[in-house]
């Protein structure tokens, strides 16, 4: 196991007791948890060049307009971008997705079919929905028994009425890995265009969007580190042209008269207003600490976290665990039930009698999560800073309250 231990003490969070006892933070696929760096690189906007960018000639103005133009590049080479003008700042995965849907009927042409997953995240199924009035019909590949996509089913759906295919790179709620770079592939020998929701994937496994080859990518800083507020749009760079501004503002044109504006060129000219900077540098801190631990290690102690998962939540009475069959496919995730206990009840009582943080109920997968159990269901999710104590320590808490219940 590549032991990660000494990390914790960058997480400032492992050293607050709360009724004396530390917290057992099991929540990452909701947000992680940020080392000190990142706070550090947020606070140097605030200490050193607090001006805005791109807009002033003062010194000030020019290192934080350096600053954030670096966190851009860096961000670019973290996912292989091809250039730093492809990586668009936006709000978050979720505003990442409805950019690209609210422009899919003018890069559509005359093709109505969009295809999801089974397992989508409702980020990456509501901003679809929601183009049902513009007369596009979803169609969803689905999971299988084993947590998997059906693949078979999935070739048999695709053809020339498809205009986007839009996946999860990582399910939120089952930690399974999809064969994104496969499904891209389908889908391109058909002519549909491909979006990629990487925000379970960008922790976990290194993104190389020339690799995989996927037209558009969306991803989060929090998830991965860093703070809450931004989140990248990656796009092949014409397809990113042909896409409508979210917004229309400052910073995105060139010129205006009465007459004519003329627009910014990429990245400017999806990203008018203000950008969130400080949490743009941020998650280039982010990104930084995440390459020197290296995703390798990440997943070796990810794997020795899930063997202990995997041998010990099944067995415990009156546990239903949902669990992908291969470990090495999982994340860090365990989706379970305890039965007699609603799952919103199981949360709370972790996280009284332990200081355990863990997610209940639909985790905003209803789709799947309310097949596999109508009434929602438990979920853990482990990150480079967790031990196996503190998975022991959970594992212990759930069978005295599974013991408890008779
Ligand atoms: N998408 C986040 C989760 O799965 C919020 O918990």
């Amino acid at each position: 196991m590549t032991d990660l231990k000494h990390l914790r003490k960058d997480f400032p969070i492992f050293s607050r007791l709360i009724g004396g006892r530390p917290v057992i933070y099991l929540d990452t696929a909701a947000t992680s948890l940020k080392p000190v760096r990142v706070g550090e690189a947020m606070l140097s906007f605030h200490r050193q060049f607090p001006a805005n960018i791109n807009r002033g000639v003062c010194r000030l103005s020019e290192e934080a307009s350096r600053a954030f133009g670096s966190a851009r590049e860096n961000i670019a080479s973290f996912i292989n971008s091809p250039s730093a003008s492809q990586v668009i700042f936006t709000q978050n995965t979720t505003q990442s997705i409805n950019i690209v849907a609210s422009s899919l009927p003018r890069l559509a042409g005359d093709r109505k079919t969009i295809i999801l997953t089974e397992m989508e995240h409702h980020s990456n199924l509501l901003p679809w929905m929601n183009l049902a009035g513009a007369g596009f019909k979803i169609k969803k590949i689905p999971v299988t028994p084993e947590y998997s996509l059906d693949m078979e089913k999935y070739r048999s759906m695709i053809d020339r009425d498809v205009a986007m295919v839009s996946v999860t790179h990582v399910s939120n709620v089952l930690g399974m890995i999809n064969p994104v770079k496969e499904i891209i592939g389908i889908a391109h020998d058909k002519g549909a265009i491909v979006m990629v929701d990487a925000a379970q994937s960008a922790p976990h496994i290194p993104l190389d969007v020339v690799d995989m080859g996927c037209d558009f990518l969306a991803f989060s800083a929090h998830k991965m580190l860093g703070p809450t507020g931004v989140g990248v749009l990656y796009g092949k760079k014409e397809l990113l042209e042909a896409l409508s501004p979210p917004a229309f503002g400052g910073g995105m044109v060139t010129a205006v008269s009465d007459e004519e504006v003329v627009y910014n060129k990429l990245p400017q000219r999806l990203e008018a207003g203000t950008p969130a900077v400080e949490s743009v540098l941020g998650f280039s801190a982010a990104a930084d600490y995440l390459r020197e631990i290296g995703f390798e290690a990440i997943r070796d102690h990810q794997q020795a976290l899930l063997s202990v998962i995997y041998e010990k939540l099944p067995g415990i009475p009156g546990v239903k665990a949902y669990l992908p069959p291969d470990p090495g496919m999982n994340t860090g995730m365990a989706l379970f039930s305890l039965s007699g206990l609603e799952p919103h009840e199981l949360s709370l009582i972790l996280d009284r009698q332990a200081n355990i943080c863990m997610r209940s109920g639909m985790h905003c997968a209803q789709p799947l999560v309310s097949s596999l159990c109508p009434g929602g269901l438990c979920r853990v999710s482990m990150y480079l800073y967790n031990t196996v104590e503190e998975i022991e320590i959970f594992l212990d808490v759930l069978k005295k309250v599974s013991h408890d219940l008779g």
